[in-house]
């Protein structure tokens, strides 16, 4: 199976931990796309989702599924998204698609997160993939400086040769060359500095289950 097609597996597979009737949290990137098409053509009657980003807010709404502001409403049901890397625990890194902020968010007010993701995401230990860090601009550098005296390189994201800024007005640094022994301790550590908005290691906010496309079909993991 292609890795695209593992996706739309494991985009379907989601729909059973949608309850009819609830509000549900929904995220961002090329697995979730998958889910929110599935959602869309499986005809599950819920009052409507809040989304992690404007582009799957777009996605939605063009489905006919209706998106509400954080704010409107109270707890969602399950929050659903993808991840860039997963490890044993449940921990993740998140924010390849520059939408980690909103996603810790929408996380944090869900009941349940269903973590989807191809069995490529999942590791011993994460790092490999650079950690996304959402940083108020004057920061940027200051921050850099921060991450290299750890032994790690940071890199500011660009987009057509500028800083890319994310659907919050803010820049992304990405934290390359860090194994993460103790994910919540170093989301704890660097969600302390000043200018770090979200740092892209959710671990107090891990998952609870992960859905892992494989060769085999769908593997469930519960942390
Ligand atoms: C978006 O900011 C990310 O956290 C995504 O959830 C993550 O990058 C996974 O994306 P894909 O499903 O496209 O791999």
């Amino acid at each position: 199976m292609t890795q695209d097609e593992l996706k739309t597996l494991v985009g379907h597979a989601a729909l059973a931990y949608v309850p009819e009737g609830e509000l549900i949290g929904v995220g961002t990137g090329s697995t979730v796309n998958k889910f929110i098409d599935a959602l869309g053509a499986s005809g599950k009657k819920i009052p409507g989702a809040v989304s992690s980003s404007v582009a799957s807010t777009e996605r939605l709404l063009a489905l006919g599924i209706p998106v509400f502001d954080a704010n409107e409403v109270g707890d969602l049901a399950v929050y659903i998204d993808g991840a860039d890397e997963i490890d044993h625990a449940g921990h993740m890194i998140k924010g390849g698609g520059a939408a980690l902020t909103r996603e810790k968010i929408v996380a944090a007010q869900s009941r349940q997160f269903v973590c989807i993701a191809d069995e490529s995401k999942l590791v011993k230990a994460l790092g490999k993939f650079p950690i996304p860090v959402e940083v108020i601009p004057m920061s940027a550098q200051h921050l850099c400086r921060r991450f290299i005296s750890m032994g790690a390189t940071a890199t500011l994201r660009l987009k057509d040769g500028q800083p890319l800024v994310t659907d919050n007005g803010q820049h992304i640094l990405d934290v390359a060359g860090l194994q993460l022994a103790d994910p919540l301790a170093f989301e704890t550590q660097v969600s302390q500095w000043p200018g770090v908005i979200t740092v892209g290691v959710f671990a107090y906010q891990k998952a609870q289950v992960c859905l892992l496309a494989t060769a085999n079909g769908i593997k469930t993991l519960s942390f």
